[in-house]
């Protein structure tokens, strides 16, 4: 398919002067994407962005995705049926891929629900740079947790196709972490979380 569309278009990648790891040992660290998976509210913005609030103040580059605010700009034309899931993420993965080229570690916390479209994810990326944390939370705790309102509306049939009332989720089968965030707090779980990153080598163990 890629193929397909880079001959009709005539283009050819073109390798920079300046390679990954010329930028990652800038950085002091590599670069890698930390892939949150999860109901909605059951607390993955939450712990990615204290992870990169920590790893930040450990002298890393880094920048948090989540999915509200992706679906504001790049992905605002996309609903939430399954195939414009799989666009969302698609989009979003192509976009981290440059984004671990420059050698930052991201912290990218969206539903992605389907495991198709988090196998496709990982295949973007070289061994070591993709690490899938699933968020397990039920959703009835995500229920009276939601700020937003959003679980009462999907009961009430006003939101459609909404992900653990009206639409499946798919856990993964194989996760680098499964953070229990029905008992786990977002500061315990992102410690956990940064423990994994120096234990993968993506940054150095103090
Ligand atoms: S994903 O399924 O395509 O990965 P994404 O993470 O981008 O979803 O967006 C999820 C956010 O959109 C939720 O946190 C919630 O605030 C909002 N949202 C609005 N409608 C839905 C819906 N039908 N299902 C799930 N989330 C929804």
């Amino acid at each position: 398919m890629t193929e397909a569309i880079t001959k009709k278009n005539n283009v050819t990648w073109f390798n920079g002067y300046v390679s990954r790891e010329d930028r990652e040992t800038l950085h002091g660290h590599k670069g890698a994407v930390i892939w949150f998976t999860g109901l909605s509210a059951s607390g993955k913005s939450t712990i990615a962005h204290l992870v990169e609030k920590e790893l930040h103040q450990q002298g890393c580059s880094t920048y948090a995705l989540d999915g509200d605010n992706v679906r504001h700009g790049l992905c605002s034309d996309l609903v939430f049926t399954p195939e414009d899931r799989a666009e969302n993420i698609r989009r979003i993965g192509e976009m981290v891929k440059l984004f671990v080229d420059t050698g930052i570690i991201v912290l990218s916390a969206f539903i992605s629900p389907y495991r198709k479209d988090r196998q496709k994810l990982r295949s973007l990326f070289h061994d070591g740079q993709f690490l899938e944390i699933y968020v397990d939370c039920p959703s009835e705790t995500c229920s009276k947790r939601d700020q937003k309102g959003l679980y009462a509306k999907a009961k009430a049939g006003v939101i459609k196709e909404f992900t653990g009332i009206s639409a499946p989720y798919e856990p993964p089968e194989q996760p680098d972490l499964v953070i229990r965030a029905y008992k786990q707090d977002a500061k315990a779980a992102a410690e956990h979380v940064v423990y994994l990153i120096k234990q993968r080598n993506i940054i150095k163990a103090d």
